[in-house]
């Protein structure tokens, strides 16, 4: 397969807020894809009913995070809605029965979640969606005969399942009907908590370990400024998590904004101070907040005008979502004429 002909699909749960560890680890490279790729990118929230939650605010966040993925450069034609393609968990039910039990008890994802809800929630409830999450994301990809898929390492093993279940349906039918998906990995910055760099950036640990893409800019630049920079820990000469954390920051939000060159000569000029040993941490802070503070208003002046008209922004993406949703529903016509199931004309 040359390049140009690879379909890429990837999706991302509506859970809140979007930071910057979301945004240069995977969302910038899905902006960047799109100018070489046929990209479908969904926001799943049938995923995220898998966890305990609450239905209004689902619905709230889903908007939210189409908002914010538009207002950082992700095209309308190429995102939709995974609950306005129930093609997705149609497919999911047909992978259901081509994917063995054994398989699903083995994903790390499910033992960590599920051990984490019952520490986390008051009722001692995990859902059988959870279990049975990796089936949807298989169907996910899938369903548009995906050949790429770029995600973070963490997801290997719910592609390695995809690519099972892919293998054996198509033992099953007798032809190669779906291309085994493989797994994108782009070199991403990695982004830490500025709170405890000992952490990744991450909303699963609390508030102060991510700084929101959205938030106002006081807040990033307090953000920033307290930043831990020394964990107390020896480094053997190296540079501390905390610093180079800053320098990676700074580096990413120039290298993304038009007129960044000031922010990287600037970068340069302070790992020049670092290495002569006279770097000054509050300069290292001052510098990265404002780059940060720069691209981030770029983001917030886009969605400041998405939000000025969110009717007309739903209406865009309920009919990019119907027009994506046809290439799923030719590949259910085929599933079911392969798997002996009946389709309705349509
Ligand atoms: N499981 C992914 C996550 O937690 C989200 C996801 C759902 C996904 N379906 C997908 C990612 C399909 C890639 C492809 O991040």
């Amino acid at each position: 397969m040359t390049d140009s002909q690879k379909t890429i699909l990837s999706c991302i749960q509506p859970t809140g807020d979007m930071h910057l560890g979301n945004y240069f680890g995977a969302v910038k490279n899905w902006v960047d894809l799109q100018a070489e790729y046929r990209c479908y990118y969904g926001v799943v929230d049938y995923h995220a009913m898998t966890m305990p939650y609450d239905p209004k605010k689902l619905r709230n966040n889903t908007w939210e995070l189409i908002y914010n993925l538009l207002a950082v450069g992700v095209k309308t034609d190429n995102l939709f809605i995974q609950s306005l393609v129930p093609e997705h968990t149609e497919l999911c039910w047909i992978f259901n029965c081509f994917c063995s039990f054994g398989n699903l008890s083995r994903m790390t994802q499910f033992k960590d979640k599920s051990t984490q809800s019952k520490e986390t929630s008051k009722e001692d409830f995990i859902s059988a969606g959870i279990f049975d999450y990796p089936v949807l994301q298989a169907a996910d990809i899938l369903v548009y005969k995906a050949s790429a898929v770029p995600v973070g390492g963490d997801q290997d093993q719910h592609l390695e399942l995809s690519r099972t279940i892919a293998q054996r349906f198509n033992n099953q039918v007798g032809k190669e009907y779906f291309v085994l998906p493989e797994t994108l990995h782009t070199e991403t910055p990695k982004i830490l908590s500025t709170a405890d760099p000992s952490k990744k950036m991450s909303k699963s640990a609390g508030e102060k370990h991510y700084i929101s893409l959205f938030s106002p800019e006081e807040r990033i630049r307090k953000q920033i400024k307290s930043a831990v920079t020394d964990t107390g820990e020896s480094t053997d000469g190296e540079m501390s998590p905390g610093i180079a954390n800053l320098f990676l920051l700074m580096k990413a939000a120039g290298k993304d904004l038009e007129n960044g060159a000031t922010h990287l000569t600037a970068h340069d000029q302070l790992m020049d101070h670092y290495k002569s040993g006279d770097l000054k941490y509050v300069d290292l802070k001052e510098a990265t907040a404002q780059a940060l503070v720069d691209l981030t208003n770029k983001f917030k002046a886009n969605k400041e005008a998405l939000i000025q008209d969110k009717k007309a922004v739903k209406n865009q993406i309920k009919a990019s979502s119907s027009e994506i949703r046809k290439v799923a529903q030719t590949t259910l016509r085929e599933v079911k004429e392969l798997t002996g199931l009946l389709n309705v004309k349509m």
